[in-house]
């Protein structure tokens, strides 16, 4: 399989890189990233770079020319690439359109005329809204409620399009919050560790009892592998949520970091809440088990102390990236204060 990755170099991407190369020596990865600041290069080992099967491609997928000539040389397309940070939405929500909406355009576009067998595009549990009551189902109404949700949610509903209008074999994952290793210290866990390791505080967004659904990232990366190779008539057409049902509140997660790390809890500091805060997602796999049993393999305990572990280890390779960003940092204090 030759297979056209956009977004390699972030943090669901480049794991979903790793786990293919191992798990199919003979495929090809092709990667098309624009290294914004959550793309990186430094998820990528010596021995990545030296596989002849892994080419990185640093451009943008609003780029027709750049798509178009990629997309030639793929039989298939797992589309990561996005403006993925709900908080640097609100701040700006044009990237967000341009890159999450236009760009996945440029990607179906050049996918039909270039006859792709499977293009697995990556949306998120966001667009439903909140959940209330019952996990969230792939017939659910689509509320998003930040611009970064609507904006996945408009490329959710115009690659469906391109399946019912063009034949082009599309097929849709709605996943839920991801940890792991290569996370950007923006989003909540990373941000919390690292933060801790320097004994800054953990900013808890309002009261903290909004709970998410987690799931690691390499569960993740295990669907969309199974979405990509599937027989067409399992999966194209059809959208599939993707989740370990396992909901934690923020609070949960802070206090289960700083047990971990030996932290105090005075560390913690209630600020301003987010504009817009989701109370609670959570969506039901139960399709996706059903459809091509599916199930997820990493417990989270296990796993949420192994992240963290992870973080600790690699200070080198967090450190640089938390002292960039001034223009948004200064942003999140006005808003959140200090
Ligand atoms: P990330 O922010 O870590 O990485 C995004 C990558 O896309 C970066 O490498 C960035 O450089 C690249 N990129 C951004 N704009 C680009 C452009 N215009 N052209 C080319 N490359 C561009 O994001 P992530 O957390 O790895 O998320 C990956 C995908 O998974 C996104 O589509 C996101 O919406 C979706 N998703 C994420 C989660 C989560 O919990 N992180 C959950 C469900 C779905
Ligand atoms: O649900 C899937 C989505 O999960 C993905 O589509 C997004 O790309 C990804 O960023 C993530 O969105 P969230 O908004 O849920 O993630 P974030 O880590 O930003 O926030 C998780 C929760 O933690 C949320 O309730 C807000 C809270 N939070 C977050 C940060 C960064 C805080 O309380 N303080 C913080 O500093």
């Amino acid at each position: 399989m030759r297979i056209l990755i956009t977004g390699g170099a972030g943090f669901i991407g480049s794991n979903f890189v790793h786990y293919i190369l191992e798990k199919y020596p003979d495929d090809r990865v092709l990667v098309l990233d624009a290294l914004t600041y959550a793309g990186n290069l430094d998820n990528f080992s010596k021995a990545d770079g030296e596989n002849p099967n892994f080419q990185f491609f640093h451009g943008n997928i609003i780029d027709e020319e750049l798509v178009n000539e990629l997309m030639r040389n793929v039989d298939t397309v797992v589309h990561f690439a996005a403006e993925t940070h709900v908080d640097r939405s609100i701040h700006e929500a044009g990237a967000f359109l341009e890159t999450d909406v236009l760009g996945t355009y440029v990607l179906l576009e050049a996918a039909r005329r270039s006859a792709i067998k499977r293009f697995v595009h990556i949306s998120t549990d966001e667009v439903y809204g909140e959940a209330e009551g019952e996990a969230s189902r792939e017939g659910d109404d689509l509320k998003p409620k930040s611009p970064y949700a609507a904006s996945k949610t408009g490329a959710d509903r115009l690659a469906w399009s391109y399946w019912t209008t063009y034949d082009l074999p599309v097929t849709i994952s709605r996943c839920a919050n991801n940890y792991g290793p290569l996370q950007y210290p923006e989003k909540l866990i990373p941000l919390f560790v690292t933060n801790a390791l320097e004994d800054k505080p953990l900013p808890v967004y309002g009261h903290g009892k909004n709970t998410r659904d987690w799931i690691y990232v390499m569960d993740h990366c295990s669907a969309v592998d199974l979405l990509l190779r599937a027989d067409a008539d399992k999966v194209c057409g059809e959208v599939f949520n993707v989740s370990s049902e396992c909901e934690k509140s923020v609070l949960d997660i802070t206090a289960i970091i700083l047990k971990a790390l030996g932290k105090p809890e005075s560390l913690i500091n209630h600020v301003e809440d987010r504009p817009g805060h989701v109370e609670r997602h959570a969506v039901d796999p139960s399709k996706l088990k059903k459809a091509l049993g599916w199930k997820p393999e990493y417990d989270f305990e296990e796993n949420i102390s192994k992240t963290i572990d992870w973080y600790r280890e690699n200070e080198a390779w967090w450190r640089k990236l938390k002292e960039k960003q001034a223009e948004y940092k200064a942003w999140i204090k006005e808003h959140y204060g200090e």
